[in-house]
């Protein structure tokens, strides 16, 4: 694997050599890299029986900590933004069952839980290297959906209400690179889509005041104040 050789580099030739790897089996994202022009895992990709050199890159777009290491704060800041957990009105007291789904509704979120935030997706999007800092890009905007599609999540409508906006979702353009790299096979462009469908049959007049007192309330909280 790609990943191999750098590790021999590393260990044989340039001890400086940096980069990131855990797993070493595409399952924590964190070998993520450009290699040869296209976004995957150095774990997951083998090396090809050819004499050509291989070119490695950083994540495109990113900036660049040491070698092969993105700066990958901007990404996590977004995703931290999408409130990326169960989100419940009626809280069940300690010790109570769990919520329960039934299984068609399970079934609703195969191919978006399995993201490994490994970020091929949001550094081959063109849309997202052109607005970075307003685009929240493929990944996130998948999480975002996947929690919108969860039957047991009581926000459905804050979280769509909150990701309608121009710069937040609008940027997608259906370019399709995020689908055609992510490395476990998922398809953001597509919830992206489905997201886009629920926005577009659920919007009411009211979402803009919603999102009005929820940034109030936020406010409040960050700066210690209460505003109910
Ligand atoms: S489909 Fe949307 S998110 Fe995916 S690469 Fe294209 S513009 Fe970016
Ligand atoms: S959707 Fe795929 S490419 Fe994007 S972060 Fe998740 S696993 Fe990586
Ligand atoms: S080392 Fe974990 S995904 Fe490559």
């Amino acid at each position: 694997m790609i990943l191999d050789a750098l590790i021999k580099i590393k260990d044989e030739v340039d001890t400086t050599l940096t980069f990131r790897r855990s797993c070493r089996e595409g399952i924590c994202g964190s070998c993520a890299m450009n290699i040869n022009g296209k976004n995957g895992l150095a774990c997951l990709l083998y090396i090809e029986p050819s004499s050509k050199p291989i070119e490695i890159q950083p994540l495109p777009h990113t900036y660049v900590v040491k070698d092969l290491v993105p700066d990958l704060t901007n990404f996590y800041n977004q995703y931290k933004s999408i409130e990326p957990w169960l989100k419940r009105k009626d809280v069940k007291a300690k010790g109570d069952k769990e919520y329960f789904q039934s299984r068609e509704d399970r079934a609703k979120l195969d191919g978006m839980y399995e993201c490994i935030l490994c970020a091929c997706c949001m550094t081959s999007c063109p849309s997202y290297w052109w607005n970075p800092e307003y685009y929240l890009g493929p990944a996130v905007l998948m999480q975002a959906y996947r929690w919108i599609a969860d039957s047991r999540d009581q926000f459905t409508e804050e979280r769509l209400a909150w990701v309608n906006d121009t710069m937040k979702l609008y940027r997608c353009h259906g370019i399709m690179n995020c689908t055609n790299c992510c490395p476990k096979g998922l398809d953001p462009a597509k919830a992206i889509v489905n997201l886009k469908e629920q926005v577009a049959e659920t919007y009411k007049d009211g979402w803009k005041s919603m999102m009005t007192e929820q940034i109030v309330k936020n406010k409040g909280r960050e700066s210690g104040m209460m505003y109910m």
